[in-house]
C-alpha cells in the first residue's frame, strides 16, 4: 500500500461546482488550485477529483469520449498537470476517476466498433451475435449502425460496457476475460492509468470497478483481472492509490485495491447508520448500529489480515447529501464517527459546512435525484456565494438560495460552527495514533445509544463514545477507569470512576 494513505485524509471534488474562475458558471482546474489552501488548511491532504475528461456529459462525465484529453469546459491537459504540481507542492495527492467499465457512445473506439467490417475495435465492446439477440442480463443499444449485433450498455443507455470477458462463456458471442479482445480492452486501460501517473496523478478511484467482467457472482475472474491491473501499477508506480468504487471490501481488497467505499447501495450496513428511514446519526434515536456493526467487522478483519482500508465516505455525488434532514448538532455527531474510524476518510466538497441538497430541481446531465447534492459549492457573500461571476441563470446548478445557507466565510467565522469542529475533529485524529488510519479499531457495544469502540496504536488507547440521540446516556464502562476526556462534543459529558455520561447529540473520546 502507498505509503501517503497512512495519514491521508481525503476530500473529494466534483468540479463543475467547486470554483469558476473563467465565469462560464461552470468549476474549473484553476478555481481548485486557487483552493488548495483551503483544503489544506481545513485538515485534508488528499482529493479525489470526479471525472474531467473529454466527454459529452451525458452522465456528468461518467461517459468518457476521450480517456487522454482534459474537457475543455475545466482546462488543459496542461492545467491539469499544473494541479498535479500545485497539490505536490502542498505535500497533497491527488487521485482521478477512472471509467474502465464503459464509455461514452461517441468514443472513437465505440465509433469503429460499430463498423460491420471487422476492425481492431470489434470486440472492445460486448456485442451479440447479431441485432436480434440481446445480451444476457443486460440492457442494450440496438439499431443505430449497420452491425448486426447488440451492444451491451453498462449503466445509462449512452455508456456501452467494455469487453472484459465473462467469467463462464456460455453464448457464442460471449468471450473469456483471457480472449484476445478482452486483453486487448484491459491493455487499453492500463494504457489510460499510465498516462495519467505519468503527468503526475496519485492513483485511480475506479468507477464500479466490480462491473468489468460479466455473470461472475463471486467476482472471480473480476478478482483476477483486478490482481493483474493492481499488480501491474505497484510494480511500476508503487505509491499510486487505488480506491475502489465497490462497496464489498471482502471482493475488492482481494482485488489488490488500496481501500474500498461503503456505500449507499448494497448491503444496508452503511445506509442504516446514515440514510435509512430511522438512521442511527438522528437525534430521534430510533436506529441502531448493529447491523453496520455485524458487516464492518467482517470486513475489517479482511481489511487487516490483507493489509487494505475500508472508507465509510460523508456521502458523494450520488447520494443524498449528508445534512438532508439533519441539523448542525446531528451533522457534528456524523463527523465525530467519521473522523474516528479507521480507514482514510472521505469528505464530499461541502459537508464540512453542511451544505443543503437542494430541492426540487430539473436534472443536470444525468443527475436526476443527484442533481441537488451536486451544487455549486458556497464560499462567501459575494455574487453567487463566491461560486462564480457569471449571471445566476447560467450557473451550471442552481444553488441553495435560503437566507440561512451555510458559506465558508460564515462558518470560519463562528467558533462553534460544524467547520470548525471538522477542523479540530482532523487535528485531533492527526495528533492521536490511536485514531490514525492504520490504528487497531474493535467494537465495545455496538447494539444502540451510544456507539462505543475502542482504537488503539502501541503508544496510545482511545475508547470512542458517539450518541446521535437527543438524550444525554450513561454508561457502565470500568474498562474507561482513569481515562481522560481528550474531546466532548455537546454539554456535560463526564467521565466518573466506573461510567461515562455522553451528551445528547454528543460524543466523548476517553484515553486511558
Ligand atoms: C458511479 C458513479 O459514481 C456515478 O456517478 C455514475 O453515474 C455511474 N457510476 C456510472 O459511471
Amino acid at each position: 500500500m502507498a505509503k501517503w494513505l497512512e495519514n491521508a485524509i481525503f476530500y473529494e471534488i466534483y468540479p463543475q461546482s467547486f470554483n469558476d474562475t473563467n465565469g462560464d458558471g461552470i468549476g474549473d482546474f484553476q478555481g481548485i488550485i486557487e483552493k488548495l489552501d483551503y483544503i489544506k488548511e481545513t485538515g485534508f491532504n488528499a482529493i479525489w477529483m470526479n471525472p474531467c475528461f473529454d466527454s459529452p456529459f451525458g452522465d456528468a462525465g461518467y461517459d468518457v469520449r476521450d480517456y487522454k484529453k482534459a474537457a475543455a469546459r475545466y482546462g488543459t491537459n496542461d492545467d491539469l498537470k499544473r494541479l498535479f504540481d500545485e497539490c505536490h507542492k502542498r505535500g497533497m495527492h491527488i487521485l482521478l476517476d477512472l471509467v474502465p467499465g464503459h464509455t461514452s457512445v461517441e468514443h472513437e473506439w465505440f465509433k469503429k466498433s460499430m463498423l460491420p467490417e471487422s476492425n481492431e475495435y470489434t470486440d472492445r465492446y460486448i456485442w451479440t451475435s447479431n441485432i436480434w439477440e440481446q445480451p444476457e442480463g443486460l440492457n442494450c443499444i440496438r439499431g443505430i449502425s449497420d452491425r448486426d449485433g447488440s451492444a451491451a450498455v453498462n449503466f445509462f443507455s449512452s455508456q456501452p460496457a467494455l469487453n472484459y470477458g465473462y467469467a463462464e462463456p456460455k453464448y457464442a458471442y460471449q468471450q473469456k476475460p483471457t480472449d484476445p479482445g478482452p486483453m486487448a480492452t484491459r491493455a487499453a486501460i492500463k494504457d489510460v492509468m499510465k498516462f495519467w501517473l505519468d503527468m503526475g496523478c496519485d492513483g485511480f478511484r475506479v468507477d464500479m470497478a466490480g462491473s468489468l467482467v460479466k455473470c461472475d457472482p463471486e467476482y472471480k475472474e473480476t478478482i483476477k483481472l483486478w490482481q493483474d491491473i493492481t499488480g501491474y501499477l505497484k510494480s511500476e508506480y508503487p505509491e499510486a492509490a487505488m480506491v475502489s468504487e465497490w462497496g464489498e471490501p471482502q471482493y475488492s481488497l482481494q482485488g489488490g485495491f488500496d481501500m474500498d467505499f461503503l456505500l449507499h447501495f448494497g448491503p444496508e450496513g452503511y445506509n442504516s447508520m446514515f440514510r435509512s428511514a430511522e438512521p442511527f446519526f438522528s437525534k430521534r434515536g430510533k436506529g441502531t448500529p448493529a447491523i453496520f456493526a455485524e458487516q464492518y467487522n467482517g470486513y475489517h478483519e479482511k481489511a487487516t489480515t490483507g493489509g487494505g482500508l475500508i472508507c465509510i465516505p460523508s456521502g458523494n455525488h450520488d447520494m443524498d447529501r449528508l445534512a438532508r434532514g439533519r441539523d448542525e448538532d446531528e451533522l457534528k455527531c456524523c463527523f465525530a464517527f467519521l473522523l474516528t474510524m479507521p480507514g482514510a476518510p472521505f469528505v464530499y466538497y461541502g459537508d464540512e459546512i453542511g451544505l443543503r441538497y437542494v430541492e426540487g430541481l430539473v436534472s443536470v446531465e444525468g443527475g436526476y435525484n443527484r442533481t441537488g447534492s451536486r451544487s455549486p459549492m458556497q464560499w462567501d457573500s459575494t455574487a453567487n456565494d463566491g461560486f462564480s461571476t457569471a449571471d445566476k441563470s447560467q450557473l451550471y446548478i442552481k444553488q441553495d438560495d435560503a437566507p440561512d445557507r451555510p458559506t465558508v466565510e460564515k462558518q470560519m467565522l463562528d467558533e462553534k460552527s460544524l467547520y470548525n469542529e471538522i477542523k479540530n475533529l482532523i487535528k485531533l485524529r492527526n495528533e492521536n495514533s490511536a485514531l490514525h488510519n492504520l490504528s487497531a479499531f474493535e467494537f465495545v457495544s455496538s447494539d444502540g445509544y451510544p456507539l462505543v469502540y475502542k482504537r488503539s496504536s502501541d503508544k496510545q488507547t482511545v475508547y470512542v463514545f458517539i450518541n446521535p440521540s437527543d438524550k444525554a446516556v450513561t454508561v457502565n464502562a470500568d474498562y474507561a477507569k482513569g481515562g481522560k476526556a481528550i474531546y466532548t462534543l455537546g454539554e456535560n459529558g463526564s467521565v466518573k470512576t466506573d461510567t461515562v455520561t455522553v451528551p445528547a447529540s454528543g460524543a466523548i473520546f476517553v484515553e486511558v
